[in-house]
């Protein structure tokens, strides 16, 4: 019997995650030797600081080398706690708190431990890849909700209202997006909570790029009063201080969810490992001044960005507000007959160009690509100026 047809059918409800599958294929090209400018990844190009490797370094000298609690060491937690408290007001406890392996795995948690089969969940468009796949993964239904391009892929609490049925029991935010950069103004946030929670619906915020923010004031709509009843944070360190391999995460959600996650993750990744916790205490207790000096380079880097691609015929662009992805329109490329979607406009880019992008269609739409600007200027100016060839020779 050929192995495949062995597989479990929920293994079937998700595909390769598409940012993944961009950064391997990069990979592979570069090692056949190929000049490959690389805006896949959706990673800090920053070293982590250095306060937070000595934590580790000395995690591992002091033999601090074995299991800890499944949901983090107290420690932790606590220090998460006061973290969130100090950054945004909110009154969170350790037995409201637990530590992850990254934050996606605070999603999957999250997700696996609310969803019931056939439970809609609300996902805005675009969306970040993930959320499609574990929500499937749980037998969810996922619902998606478009935004306007012309109002900044903003989602509004109107929209999302229309959209609640008997069955949702989750909507999911990423405020800053990726991979759009929008960013929820506090005003609108508060009046989504509003609406979730009068309709009883969980509402889970992404807030892995609450540092990275252009304009404004992070906030957390989980400070918002009663907002812990509903509101669920998933969390992560793996952007705020360049520690994505590390993988610590967290999530902050009421006592009886966090036991539900608990048991779960008991039962796969038991917890996160001992070394990076004590890394991640530095990180959350330390000095927090690594974050405004990350945050100013991606700001000179989104400005390069988007004046960049605006010079480019054709391509249009959404200011990003937050994080470090830029979200263009290619769409008038289309035109050409040579490229009909997102996905042949990248593959045809990296082949031709070996420029990596990630299609749009991976985040729900199809006119655009997503441009991680996590990347040193040499190859951001490197790489719009073989983006700005490829499209004029589309037109040729
Ligand atoms: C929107 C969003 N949420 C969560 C994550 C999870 O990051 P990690 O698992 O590295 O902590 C990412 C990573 O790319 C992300 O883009």
């Amino acid at each position: 019997m050929p192995a495949t047809a062995e597989i479990a059918e929920r293994i079937s409800t998700i595909s390769v995650s598409s940012t993944m599958k961009v950064s391997a294929d990069a990979d592979r090209l570069r090692r056949e030797g190929a000049d490959v400018v690389d805006f896949g990844a959706g990673e800090p190009d920053f070293p982590t600081p250095s306060n937070i490797k000595q934590a580790a370094i000395d995690a591992i000298t002091t033999n601090f080398t074995k299991y800890t609690n499944t949901g983090g060491t107290p420690e932790l937690r606590e220090a998460i706690c006061e973290r969130h408290r100090l950054d945004f007001g909110t009154n969170y406890t350790p037995s409201e708190c637990m530590v992850t392996v990254g934050g996606k795995h605070a999603i999957f948690n999250l997700v696996q431990a609310l969803v019931n089969p056939g439970d809609e969940v609300i996902i805005p468009v675009p969306y970040w890849v993930t959320y499609k796949d574990v929500v499937n993964y749980a037998g969810g239904r996922c619902v998606f909700v478009e935004t306007d391009e012309s109002t900044g892929f903003e989602v509004t609490a109107a929209r999302i209202e229309r959209h609640i049925t008997p069955r949702t029991k989750l909507l999911i935010i990423n405020s800053p997006s990726n991979p759009s950069g929008a960013v929820l103004s506090q005003e609108e946030f508060l009046k989504i909570f509003e609406v979730t929670s009068k309709r009883d619906v969980f509402l889970m915020t992404d807030e892995c790029y609450c540092q990275f923010l252009y304009e404004g004031t992070p906030f957390s709509i989980a400070a918002a009063p009663r907002a812990k009843e509903t509101v669920l944070v998933a969390g992560s360190l793996s952007k705020t201080y360049s520690m994505t391999g590390w993988r610590i995460g967290f999530a902050l959600a009421p006592a009886p969810i966090i036991g539900a996650m608990m048991k779960l993750q008991s039962h796969s990744t038991s917890n996160p490992t001992s070394i990076s916790q004590k890394a991640g205490i530095e990180a959350m207790r330390g000095p927090q001044d690594s974050v405004p000096v990350m945050l100013a380079e991606y700001r000179r880097r989104r400005d390069f960005v988007v004046d960049r691609l605006r010079q480019i015929p054709g391509v249009t662009i959404v200011t990003p507000k937050g994080a470090f992805y830029a979200y263009p329109n290619i769409g008038l490329a289309f035109q050409s007959g040579r490229v009909k979607n997102s996905l042949e406009f990248s593959t045809e880019l990296l082949a031709k160009k070996q420029v990596a992008v990630v299609p749009g269609e991976a985040f729900g739409t199809n006119n655009h690509v997503r441009i991680s600007y996590a990347t040193s200027m040499s190859e951001l100016e490197r790489g719009l100026e073989r983006i700005d060839q490829f499209i004029d020779e589309l037109d040729a």
